[in-house]
């Protein structure tokens, strides 16, 4: 008999059709998230899930799942599993590294800019009918060139937006798990404290992933470090940020803006976010080019693929012991 799967969402590319030719799959039919009761259901007699980072695959979940081998998150980040209880239950949970480095980290620099340069302020404004005519003062905004690009979290995507910078002849200071070396030698880049980075950059931008130690990381001490012409930028989880903290800053102008794609409470925005002028928020599109959602599916796809056919998969999340 052929193993059963459930694909929670729609995906782009072929990777359903190969998996339709291995697999008995059941499908989300609908052009939105699965709801937790949904997805339970659908799951009933499955050895596989291939999951998004919006389902919450948690104990409940897992246990009412008995036949589940696999897990595999069509996304670098996994915190929306609970690893421990997969492991304890024996289920290989996998995740899609490295595919999304490069459009995540343009992603980043996509909200640097605009933020700096007043992007989308601008934009509204000339759809407004606001252009009268050219003026020295109009939307000044910051300068990219030169400034101090502080890497909270240098893994491959934090090294991917640090690498970046070095055309705008930027100093990157960064904070990290492990020290980077190689980065420090090929970009200069300085290892610091948190709390000197948050004191020194102009442009925090976050790149670690959310655990319990990285939960509000960035809290209203942390955010109050920073200088007033400074901006934060996330395209890692949204729980990383204390969110009310940082209304409060932007609204009182304690920093100069924010250029965000994830959220603490995704996706519903924390009261006053959306009203503020110095943001810019996007809805979590960090690896969304065309090309890569199809190579994530792919991956996804043969992660799954092989655990069902008993093999190592390409890319297994390391279980707690
Ligand atoms: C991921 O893969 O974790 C990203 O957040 C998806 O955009």
């Amino acid at each position: 008999m052929r193993d059963k799967v459930l694909v929670t969402r729609k995906l782009p590319g072929e990777a359903v059709e190969g998996l339709k030719k291995e697999f008995e799959v059941v499908l989300n039919p609908h052009d939105r998230d699965l709801s937790y009761e949904e997805m339970s259901r659908m799951a009933v007699g499955c050895s596989g899930v291939l999951s998004m980072l919006s389902n919450r695959i948690d104990k409940g979940f897992i246990e009412k799942n008995p036949g589940l081998k696999v897990i595999s998150n069509y996304a670098v980040g996994y915190n929306n599993i609970d690893l421990e209880t997969a492991s304890r239950h024996g289920i290989v949970v996998t995740n899609t590294p490295g595919v999304l480095t490069e459009t995540t980290a343009d992603l980043a620099w996509a909200l640097i800019m605009a933020c700096a340069r007043r992007i989308v302020e601008a934009d509204r404004f000339m759809r407004q009918g606001g252009f009268t005519g050219w003026a020295p003062e109009l939307f000044p905004g910051e300068d990219v060139y030169g400034k101090t690009l502080g890497i909270v979290g240098m893994g491959r995507i934090g090294a991917a937006v640090a690498r970046r910078s070095a055309g705008f002849s930027m100093k990157v200071t960064y904070c990290s798990r492990t020290p980077k070396p190689e980065l420090e030698k090929e970009l200069g880049a300085q290892a610091v404290e948190l709390d000197t980075l948050m004191a020194g950059a102009d442009f925090v931008s976050i790149h670690t992933p959310l655990a319990p130690e990285t939960r509000h990381l960035i809290d209203r001490r942390r955010i109050a470090l920073m200088k007033p012409t400074a901006f934060l930028i996330n395209t890692a989880r949204g729980p990383v940020v204390d969110e009310a903290a940082l209304v409060e800053a932007l609204s009182r102008r304690r920093i100069a803006g924010a250029g965000f794609d994830v959220y603490e409470h995704e996706p519903d925005l924390h009261p006053g976010l959306a009203e503020l002028p110095n943001t810019v928020l996007l809805p979590h599109i960090g690896s969304g080019s065309k090309a890569t959602r199809v190579r994530m599916a792919q991956m996804a796809a043969d992660n799954l693929t092989a655990v069902l056919a008993g093999e190592a998969p390409p890319n297994p999340v390391k279980l707690p012991e």
